[in-house]
């Protein structure tokens, strides 16, 4: 069973934020289910990818605070600042190992930060796009 399965309350009704969201579950998802001993080269790189997708991702909800003076604009970028530093540091930290190891607590904690987030943060944004 995937790590975090996609459910219909995790949609903010915009079809670019729920695709990136979902493009970063499945990273999450893929990474789950590897073995360092066995597939250390995917982990590898989907470690990066992951990186590189929730900075993109952060940039994209943030240009559309902008654009639409969303009024929790600067609340919720700086949650997204602190993610990236956090999960940015420990993907480095992983990738810095000599033997591959993937910490379970970066899995549980990227699905609390998501959950929690998207209820406080990423549902409002959506709801304020759609109803512009
Ligand atoms: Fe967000
Ligand atoms: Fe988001």
């Amino acid at each position: 069973m995937k790590f975090i399965r996609w459910k219909s309350d995790y949609s903010v009704k915009n079809k670019l934020i729920d695709s990136q969201h979902k493009e970063l579950n499945e990273i999450i998802n893929q990474l789950y289910e590897l073995d360092p001993e066995k597939d250390s080269k995917q982990i590898r790189k989907l470690l990066n990818d992951f990186v590189d997708k929730l900075e993109e991702h952060f940039d994209t909800e943030n240009n559309l605070m902008k654009e639409s003076d969303f009024p929790g604009f600067f609340s919720h970028k700086l949650e997204h600042e602190r993610a990236l530093r956090k999960y940015s540091s420990w993907v480095d930290s992983m990738l810095k190992k000599k033997k591959l190891e993937l910490d379970k607590d970066f899995f549980a904690s990227y699905k609390r930060w998501f959950e929690n987030h998207h209820n406080f943060q990423d549902s409002k944004l959506g709801m304020f796009l759609s109803n512009k």
